[in-house]
């Protein structure tokens, strides 16, 4: 029962967003100004994600990540972990969190059986991070991330979006991060999910360029080779194994094709991408009134639909492309 669509791609990949609030405002992911939160009354309870995930379970979903907007501003996170944990069949949980409340979370998320943790940061110093993030916080993500170390979160993955003329500054030193640390410092081509409609190719530093930089500084960068066919970034280690660097381009080499993953809104609405321009309501159906074994009938039947209408990829390359509605911070990431 397992969820194929018609291109051959099986989904057990789920990623849930818990809240489209956010602690910063990341410029590729949010506007600057004043923006209009999903109503409390919108989200969906813990209660409500575990049913859908208890449901997703069984056609196949079996790894799901937290994101949001920021996760961590979400009241007692660590609950939803702990609840989705019970879940048997789900045996791998992670986050993707902008780590300034970490440093708090980060042994509840870890008690509560937190399996991995991505930390998104764009820059090793304080102007930089402020160039991405319009606010303050560095050193509070670099607190975060220690305490995940400390609390045996690791192996710890930055993600950094990669921007041409804010990124170029950042690599050597992400570079000694990544030496420095352990963690796996992941470049991310920046894609068309701003508020703003501000994204143009001319503004995406790419994978290439990237390597290319690190190459010439540190020497030659070793292809990991025990990667997981079906991961979006391509992993390397500096020669002498230490040092871990990722890439994932998602615009100069799109990994659609092997796309596993389905994405649920925190107001309750699948996507089959990220990029997709129809969602499916999958909360009106869970609120819904009747009998408990047909709304979940027609959940299963919503989902198994929304996965077999998946389109083939982005068209970011084209000139078809049309940016959704919604930015990076109200789908999750
Ligand atoms: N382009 C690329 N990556 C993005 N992210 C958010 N918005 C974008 C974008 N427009 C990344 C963040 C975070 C993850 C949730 O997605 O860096 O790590
Ligand atoms: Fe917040 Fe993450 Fe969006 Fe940045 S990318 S504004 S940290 S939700």
């Amino acid at each position: 029962m397992a969820l194929v669509d018609s291109f051959g791609r099986t989904h057990n990949n789920l990623r849930i967003s818990v809240t489209d609030r956010c602690n910063i405002r990341c410029f590729y992911c949010m506007p600057e100004g004043p923006v209009q939160f999903m109503p409390r009354r919108e989200l969906l309870t813990y209660e409500e994600i575990a049913d859908l995930v208890r449901l997703f379970v069984t056609l196949g979903i079996d790894r799901v990540r937290l994101t949001g907007g920021e996760p961590l501003v979400r009241q007692d996170l660590p609950k939803l972990v702990e609840a989705l944990r019970r879940i048997d069949g789900i045996r791998d949980i992670g986050l993707t969190t902008n780590g300034i409340l970490l440093a708090d979370q980060a042994q509840a998320l870890r008690d509560a059986g937190l399996s991995r943790i991505n930390i998104s940061l764009d820059a090793l110093d304080e102007a930089g991070f402020r160039e991405f993030a319009r606010r303050d916080g560095l050193e509070a993500v670099l607190r975060g991330i220690e305490a995940a170390r400390r609390v045996g979160l690791g192996p710890i993955k930055i993600n950094a979006v990669a921007v041409r003329g804010l990124t170029e500054k950042q690599i050597i030193p992400f570079g000694h991060f990544a030496l420095e640390t352990g963690a796996e410092v992941r470049f991310i081509e920046y894609m068309p999910l701003d508020a703003e409609n501000q994204w143009e190719r001319d503004k995406v530093l790419f994978a290439e360029e990237i390597r290319q930089i690190l190459v010439d500084h540190f020497g030659p960068l070793a292809a990991n080779s025990q990667q997981q066919a079906d991961a979006p970034a391509t992993d390397y280690t500096f020669a002498n194994g230490q040092g871990r660097i990722g890439f994932i381009a998602s615009v100069s080499e799109p990994f659609c094709a092997n796309c596993n993953r389905l994405r649920l809104t925190a107001d309750g609405k699948l996507r089959n991408c990220l990029f997709s321009l129809e969602e499916t309501d999958l909360r009106s159906l869970l609120r819904g009134e009747g009998p408990r074994p047909e709304i979940d009938a027609a959940i299963l039947a919503a989902i198994r639909t929304s996965v077999s209408q998946k389109k083939e990829g982005h068209e970011i390359n084209t000139a078809r492309f049309i940016q959704p509605l919604r930015p990076m911070h109200s789908i999750g990431g």
